[in-house]
């Protein structure tokens, strides 16, 4: 078997031992707070939807790692990331700032636990995530396995802004209408998009609308039922917390890569 070096760019500091060095070659800024950004993949680089990888920059000897999910599918020849601007924030201060041919830094082992391995077989999968906490879920949804083992992808993204949630629809128009993908999704994929601090009335949380049962009249699904519905959940500490109550509350029960249960968290977050 023959290996191809993968050439090194060059950087002010030396390239840590042990991480993919990776060129960036888009940057797109949605709001003041939130942008994505893609880069080169690595060829070796193999991972599951819904896995996260700890990313950092080359500005420093010893560089800042924090935890981001990836938004691309595993088919994608490059790696795409939805990150937060954190004023002062350690990485996405300098991250914010990066354009095409800027390096990144990736370690090199993916994990988490928002992949399908980790639920037991069902017939609809809701993904519930607010803010950034739709990157695995762009992975998730334009993976044609989630379709092979369920009927209905239902995705919901509550965000402060209106604004905010565009990455979101235009992810799930693009998923929809793509040449690939378009053949394993047909009409499986629903969206629920709330903005919680614009519009009049103004959108509600995910978890009022899961309490009084509006998310799934508004979609026109049935109610959520623990025998046929499995969950992922992505957001704030708070919302974890809270969406777990709720779904605890209808029977369900957390489950892990291995132990496959009916919903499961992911608990790693970007700064
Ligand atoms: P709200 O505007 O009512 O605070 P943030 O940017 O602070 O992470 O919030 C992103 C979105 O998540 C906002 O729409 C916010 O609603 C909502 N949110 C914040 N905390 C929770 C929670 N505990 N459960 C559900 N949604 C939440």
């Amino acid at each position: 078997m023959s290996s191809v070096a993968e050439a090194k760019p060059e950087t002010a500091f030396p390239i840590p031992a042990g991480v993919f060095a990776e060129t960036v070659t888009s940057v797109t800024h949605y709001t003041d707070r939130l942008f994505a950004f893609r880069m080169t993949r690595p060829q070796s680089f193999r991972f599951r939807s819904g896995e996260f990888v700890m990313i950092g920059l080359p500005n420093a000897e010893k560089p800042v790692y924090r935890a981001y999910s990836i938004a691309s599918p595993s088919w994608d020849e490059e790696l795409e990331f939805f990150s937060i601007k954190v004023p002062g924030g350690p990485l996405t201060e300098h991250l914010q700032k990066i354009q095409p041919g800027d390096t990144v830094l990736m370690r090199k082992k993916p994990t988490g636990t928002l992949v399908l391995d980790a639920l037991k077989p069902g017939k609809r999968l809701f993904l519930f995530s607010t803010g950034t906490g739709i990157a695995p879920f762009a992975s998730v949804i334009r993976d044609p396995e989630t379709y092979e083992k369920f009927d209905q992808v239902i995705l919901t993204q509550t965000c402060r802004l209106d604004a905010e949630l565009k990455y979101g629809r235009e992810l799930v128009e693009n998923t929809k209408t793509d040449e690939l993908m378009s053949e394993f999704v047909g009409d499986k994929l629903l969206f629920h998009a709330s903005a919680t601090r614009e519009g009049e009335p103004k959108g509600e949380r995910v978890t009022k609308l899961i309490e009084s049962g509006k998310l799934c009249s508004d979609l026109g699904i049935e109610a959520l039922n623990p025998e046929t519905d499995r969950a992922m959940i992505c957001g704030s500490m708070a919302m974890l917390r809270e969406i777990e109550g709720l779904l605890q509350d209808r029977g369900f029960e957390e489950g892990a890569n291995n132990k496959p249960g009916t919903y499961v968290v992911e608990r790693a977050f970007v700064d």
